[in-house]
């Protein structure tokens, strides 16, 4: 195992009606004039919105507020945002919805109190100062609730890009299960394929001896494969719902991935296709990630034996070892399709011709990238193709 230190300093706020703790909890960190930032409209349709300011107003907490976020949120609003906080004098920046508006409520936190261009991080520098921000989450997927991450499109030339540091990761997260019961079924199965694929980029490691979070990686994933049908089937399905939105958490606060080697070129291929086409991430995910897997499994068969044997229940053929990892991946994808995940570009609605434009835009030139399978352009370009056609 490798050193590390594990940071996850956000108080997680778990359970049914507990929006309505909002306005304590923004006082307990601190916030005196809170800017709601919140999506589309699900939020305010739901009455969570309306939850959150009775809550902000019963513990005398000033407020303004800015919706609009898209999936995949956009730098302009993020400009609107800042300018919005700056001109109301808001400390404290309240994100209510999934992990588009957590993201963007993240951008609008770090351009406040920066003297600059925002993007700057989203580019490479290093973020100094931010804003306190906290959730109410109504999507399990992202894992932005407890992360140090954001992800931003900006709209001119569709660049998708991510800034990250423990100034991000959220003061609060309010996670009740029963606000993710409006979600369309589609939405579900994306952020249920982001969950299992946060834990696949950790999974997929170089580092020896890490039982402790295979294991716990193994666990999280086989929670995915039997929560996650239970939710397409029956929307209501709250115990069902709390596992899936505590598994969305425990993927991405880091806690099965530490003391590990990860690899997220997944994740980075696939911010070039939902850039490009504005897809949904989980969407995008379904198509890359066991492209991904077979393009590199022959770098460590017995890992993905591994998973194949734990995950997915796959009977380990020791004669061929490489059998049992290939019907692992055939499984995860069949698992994939079975919750209505695209499989391929086809269904996403990507372009094959498009793989040298993605190629480029992902950007590394004649360099390599990655931590399980270092991968140059032609490497991406294979997996690519592989993603374009893949089939059951
Ligand atoms: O905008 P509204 O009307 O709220 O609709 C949203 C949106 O259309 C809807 N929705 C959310 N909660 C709902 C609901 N509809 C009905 N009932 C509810 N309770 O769902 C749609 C998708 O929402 P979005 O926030 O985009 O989903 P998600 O949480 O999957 O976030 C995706 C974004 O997060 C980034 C992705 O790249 C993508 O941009 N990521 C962020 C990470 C991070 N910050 O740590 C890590 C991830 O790997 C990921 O890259
Ligand atoms: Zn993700």
């Amino acid at each position: 195992m490798e050193n590390f230190n594990f940071y996850s300093p956000t108080e997680f706020v778990f359970g049914k009606g507990r929006a309505a703790e909002a306005g304590l909890l923004v006082k307990k960190y601190g916030g005196s004039k809170v800017l709601i930032h919140y999506g589309g409209g699900s939020a305010v349709k739901s009455g969570l919105v309306g939850t959150v300011k009775k809550s902000l107003d019963d513990a005398g907490v000033k407020y303004c507020e800015l919706g609009g976020v898209k999936p995949n949120p956009r730098d302009t609003l993020v400009y609107k945002g800042i300018d919005l906080c700056r001109a109301e004098g808001v400390d404290f920046i309240l994100a209510v919805g999934g992990g588009s508006v957590i993201d963007s409520s993240k951008a609008i936190a770090i351009g406040v109190p920066y003297d600059g261009d925002f993007w700057d991080m989203y580019s490479g520098k290093r973020v100094e100062k931010a804003l306190p921000v906290a959730t109410v989450l109504t999507i399990a997927a992202a894992g932005s609730e407890g992360s140090g991450d954001s992800v931003i499109t900006k709209e001119d030339g569709m660049l998708k890009r991510g800034a990250g540091s423990d100034l991000l990761r959220p003061r609060f997260s309010i996670m009740d299960p029963s606000l993710t019961q409006t979600l369309p079924a589609y939405q579900t199965a994306c952020g249920a394929t982001d969950i299992m694929a946060h834990v696949f980029e950790r999974y997929f490691t170089n580092t020896k001896e890490v039982e402790i979070t295979d294991r716990l990686c193994e666990a999280v994933l086989m929670t995915m494969v039997k929560e996650t049908p239970r939710v397409i089937a029956d929307p209501n399905n709250y115990e069902a719902r709390a596992n899936i939105m505590w598994a969305g958490t425990v993927a991405h606060t880091n806690l099965c991935g530490v003391g590990r080697e990860q690899d997220w070129n997944s994740h980075g291929l696939e911010h070039e296709l939902s850039g490009l086409y504005d897809v949904a991430h989980g969407a995008g995910l379904a198509v890359i990630m066991p492209a991904w897997m077979e393009y590199v499994h022959g770098h460590n068969v017995m890992r993905f034996c591994q998973m194949a044997a734990r995950v997915f229940g796959c009977q380990m053929n020791f004669e061929d070892p490489e059998a049992t990892a290939l019907e692992g991946i055939r499984r995860f994808r069949t698992f994939l399709r079975s919750i209505g995940m695209p499989i391929n570009f086809d269904e996403l609605g990507a372009k094959e011709e498009d793989i040298p434009a993605l190629v480029e835009k992902f950007g590394i030139g004649d360099g390599k990238t990655g931590g399980f399978v270092k991968l140059n352009k032609n490497d991406i370009t294979e997996i690519y193709r592989i993603a374009a056609h893949a089939s059951l």
